[in-house]
């Protein structure tokens, strides 16, 4: 596998959280990812805690033996929290309360100094420091300036964009990502991205990791219904109380 493929399992926990059960578990859905070949694991701490929560990161943190990148936005309590739980990698991501998903790149020029500060806590606490920002080389220069040690170009608009529009979004992609690697920043992407438009990002080789969420998710119902509901006729025709098991933790 060319790239590194982190799996984000928030929709696992926007699931579970829709009806307030145990499962469908968050830890499980990252252990059959890594199962399945994936290379590393992504969640996101939001700050109104929607669908991942805080034990869920514990929860991650203990189990996974491979990379767990913990995306939350660039406050003080959230890195307090960072420090504590040690992710391999922290992805600093703009939030907005109102938004369904991450809309936007971070600032990154705005932030200044205390985006500058946050980086450096973390990276002194051993974590590597990803900034999720748009391919603008004002955006680039200013990650490097933060300390940071790889950026992920936002790909929600290469994602949206119609098809007389894809060309000019990859070409604007992959010189974010070359201006990128040459300041020696490690370049991830993500967004929207399905199996679809996928193969268009591959196809910029400074591109190492990808991280996909949603798509992926939405495939598994469909890649498995049918085994779903055959698991259910079985456990009716079974009856009996034999069936019964706690999900998750
Ligand atoms: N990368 C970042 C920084 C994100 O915030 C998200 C969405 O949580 C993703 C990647 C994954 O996007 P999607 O769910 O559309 O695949």
């Amino acid at each position: 596998m060319p790239l590194r493929l982190h799996i984000n399992v928030d929709h696992v926990a926007t699931l579970r959280n829709a009806r307030g059960t145990v499962y469908p578990d968050p830890v499980e859905a990252a252990r059959i990812c890594m199962e399945a070949g994936a290379d590393g694991i992504t969640a996101h701490l939001r700050e109104d805690r929607r669908h991942i929560t805080d034990r869920d990161i514990e929860r991650l943190r203990a189990t996974l033996e491979t990379t767990l990148n913990m995306e939350m936005a660039a406050t003080a309590e959230m890195v307090a929290i960072a420090c504590r739980m040690k992710p391999d990698v922290v992805t600093l991501v703009p939030e907005r309360r109102e938004e369904r998903t991450t809309e936007g790149g971070l600032d990154v020029v705005g932030g200044g100094r205390e985006m500058a500060d946050r980086v450096a806590a973390l990276r002194s606490a051993g974590i590597k420091v990803s900034l999720f920002i748009a391919a603008d080389l004002a955006q680039i220069d200013a990650s490097v300036a933060a300390g940071a040690q790889q950026i992920e170009l936002h790909t929600g608009e290469y994602a949206n964009a119609p098809p007389a529009e894809l060309r000019r979004q990859i070409a604007l992609l992959a010189k974010g990502a070359t201006l990128a690697h040459e300041r020696k920043l490690e370049v991830a992407a993500g967004h929207g991205l399905t199996q679809e438009n996928v193969g268009a990002l591959v196809a910029i080789p400074e591109v190492v990791e990808l991280n996909i969420g949603h798509a992926v998710i939405a495939d598994a119902i469909f890649l498995s219904l049918a085994g779903a509901v055959r698991a259910m006729q079985d456990a009716i025709l079974r009856g009996g109380l034999t069936g019964v098991t706690v999900r998750g933790g």
